[in-house]
């Protein structure tokens, strides 16, 4: 058994024994739009009967839930991995940098609903394609072709609750920062996933995590947790900070 499915394994043994229902389903909403049951993630799917990226559909309670996995999306690891802020609720606005096909911003996309929107900036022309592919059914999603190190050539979007990076570059900290700078709003969330491998491939990915969050908490911002994403995925962290008054 390898390690994820170890670690699904108990975290599934946790949910059974919490079930208050006995039944085949223990689903609990754990925030605001995302369900457990037996280890596994849910998010209600909010264009019904179709699948993103090859995810298992669920009914109950005549809703049908999208299975969110954690080793194909860094939040939903996070998640697993007991994040404690999810800012994430129906009606946010989200800023997210590294859209790539799509994966997880499907799933805010459910989280958000009808009333929320969320601005995905790319720059790699084959996965912009899917995500100009899944923004054409679901209306809350605003696919951006630029460079995030760019934020001049799209001004013009609006002040967003929450700014999520994950763009696995050298300088994704300092990305992320001057994105945020613009386009977050201030009491905000920041979220900045960490590859420590595209920092540094030689140091401890543990120091390189406690010094992207000190450039972060440097300017202006207060560090709220730093959740290690093994085992789902490889020396990569979160970064979750919030942007000062
Ligand atoms: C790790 S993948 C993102 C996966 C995605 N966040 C998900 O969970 O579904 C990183 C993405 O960031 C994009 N990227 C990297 N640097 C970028 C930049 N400067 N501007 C825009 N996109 C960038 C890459 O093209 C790639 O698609």
């Amino acid at each position: 058994m390898n390690a994820v499915s170890e670690w699904t394994r108990r975290c599934a043994s946790v949910c059974l024994r919490c079930s208050k229902t006995g039944g085949a389903w223990t689903m609990k909403e754990l925030s605001d739009g995302i369900f457990a049951d037996k280890g596994k993630l849910y998010t209600e799917n909010l264009v019904p009967g179709i699948k993103v990226y090859g995810e298992a559909l669920a009914k109950k309670d005549g809703k049908e839930l999208r299975e969110w996995d954690p080793t194909r999306s860094k939040m939903a690891a996070a998640i697993m991995k007991k994040i404690k802020t999810i800012p994430l609720k129906e009606g946010s606005i989200i800023f997210y940098l590294g859209a790539a096909s799509g994966t997880t911003i499907s799933h805010f996309s459910d989280i958000v609903k009808r009333s929320g929107l969320i601005y995905g900036i790319e720059f790699a022309e084959r996965v912009f394609r899917n995500l100009i592919e899944i923004a054409g059914q679901r209306k809350n999603i605003a696919p951006l072709f630029a460079d995030a190190r760019l934020p001049e050539k799209y001004f013009w979007v609006e002040d967003c609750d929450i700014v999520y990076a994950d763009i696995a570059q050298p300088d994704q900290t300092e990305i992320a920062l001057r994105n945020a700078h613009i386009f977050l709003k201030k009491g905000g969330f920041l979220f900045v996933t960490m590859k420590a491998r595209s920092i540094d491939v030689t140091k401890d990915p543990k120091q390189i995590y406690k010094e992207e969050a000190a450039k972060i908490s440097g300017k202006n911002y207060k560090i709220i947790e730093v959740v290690d994403l093994e085992p789902f995925e490889d020396s990569h962290a979160m970064i979750v900070a919030e942007k000062g008054q």
